[in-house]
């Protein structure tokens, strides 16, 4: 079996690593691929669309994987299909789930799916108009993809003012801000749920906890992420039963009611408050860092369970009774400026960790530092602490220039 996966992230590394022990796959190609996927099969330099579909053609590939969003949105689903290639994801019009924050607070709305307040806004004055009557903080999204910038939590009038006009007349972030949402502020802990689609029914992963702020403590900037933990020992099992009745059956509903059958993943992004658990995303693929947690628990074979939501039978997922913890290890700087090229030295003192690479690239024999995520160090444990000490642990080996990591992924 010949798989293509596409991306170059620490969850793609993530994906490879799962894949790497099933006998059953002969060969995985990877566009474009990182240092670890160097390893475990063969870099593509190939991004576009239409280039990804003639590569799979030209090498047969029997089934391809997006990780991203961004070939979602563009169609590459439908471009697949179309030539009867395999592909495991949602059609352009599905990925507009994550593509479009207005189409799917829409989605939300109209299926009473447990949401933040929140009006659509594609005409400036009037998003004025209505931020000047109301209380702050408020939240204001740009409705397209903005690579995970374009929400802004404005505590003033000023702030919201200053963003929708950066937002829609400026377009900081091109055509994602022609339309805007404007939604209610809500406070609380945030929590990831990733479910795999047959098509009929969703089935739903443990809940991930990802810490999205670039200090320890939550200090800072908004990152990608920073590390990840599951199952997230703040989401209980009556947050569960909150998510499945509120969250999760309305959105099956949905999907039925707009005669929507995708196979592929479904992440809901939630924030659970005083008053329960609400939805404030979907994206339509896998979570970078959470992939990098799910994965290592999950028993199942991730082979059998896309091919069984592939040809629409039930899926039983099961989970290893253990817990998993990802830290992030940066380029010193990251979300902002940072400096690559430094030589990642040490990765043979890793003990008890899987070191999935992401911002790094094969140079010669080295490895060297290429973006602001450099890489993932992910370990299991039959506690938290035990998974955490063995991250921080081999952490502490591995060495380059102007490495940050957080120091609390996991303490709780
Ligand atoms: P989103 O892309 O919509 O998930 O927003 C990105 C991040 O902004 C979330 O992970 C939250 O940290 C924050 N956020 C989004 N919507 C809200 C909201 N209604 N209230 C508070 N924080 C929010
Ligand atoms: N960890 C959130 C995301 O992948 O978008």
């Amino acid at each position: 079996m010949k798989i293509l996966i596409v991306g170059n992230g620490a969850r793609e590394s993530a994906i490879a690593a799962k894949f790497k022990n099933d006998s059953r796959i002969t060969k995985m190609y990877f566009a474009k691929g990182n240092a670890t996927t160097y390893e475990l099969g063969q870099n593509v330099f190939e991004e576009s669309v239409s280039g990804l579909r003639d590569f799979a053609i030209k090498e047969r590939i029997d089934l391809t994987i997006v990780g991203p969003e961004a070939p979602l949105v563009e169609g590459i689903v439908d471009e697949f299909k179309a030539h009867n290639l395999k592909i495991f994801g949602p059609r352009k019009r599905t990925a507009e789930l994550e593509g479009s924050k207005a189409f799917s607070k829409k989605f939300m709305q109209t299926h009473n799916i447990k949401t933040a307040r929140a009006l659509v806004f594609d005409a400036y004055q009037e998003a004025i108009d209505y931020v000047r009557q109301q209380k702050f903080p408020l939240v204001i999204k740009a409705s397209g993809l903005a690579g995970g910038k374009g929400v802004v939590i404005a505590d003033s009038l000023t702030e919201a003012e200053s963003t929708i006009h950066k937002f829609m007349i400026e377009r900081i972030y091109g055509d994602a801000g022609i339309q805007i949402v404007v939604e209610e502020y809500l406070r609380g802990f945030e929590a990831s749920i990733i479910a795999f689609s047959n098509g009929e029914k969703l089935f739903p992963c443990i809940p991930v906890k990802d810490y999205k702020k670039a200090g320890s403590g939550d200090k800072g900037p908004n990152t990608g992420g920073m590390g990840a933990v599951a199952p997230s020992p703040e989401f209980t099992a009556e947050h569960m039963v909150d998510f499945e009745n509120n969250i999760l059956a309305p959105t099956l509903a949905g999907l039925h009611s707009q005669n929507i059958k995708f196979k592929g993943f479904i992440f809901f992004g939630l924030m659970v408050t005083a008053n329960g658990t609400y939805l404030l995303e979907y994206n339509m693929r896998l979570g970078d860092p959470e992939t990098q947690v799910i994965l290592p628990l999950m028993e199942n074979h991730l082979y059998d369970v896309i091919m069984d939501c592939l040809e629409g039978r039930e899926v039983n997922l099961q989970f290893k009774d253990e817990k998993a913890v990802c830290l992030v290890l940066c380029s010193g700087g990251y979300p902002r400026n940072f400096e690559t090229g430094f030589e990642i030295k040490n990765l043979e003192k890793v003990k008890h960790s899987q070191v999935l690479f992401a911002g790094a690239r094969r140079s010669g024999d080295k490895i060297l530092t290429s973006g602001g995520r450099v890489l993932s160090v992910v370990a299991t444990g039959k506690s938290m602490e035990e998974a955490r000490k063995k991250v921080y642990e081999d952490a502490l080996s591995i060495k380059y220039d102007y490495q940050y990591y957080r120091d609390d992924i996991g303490k709780f």
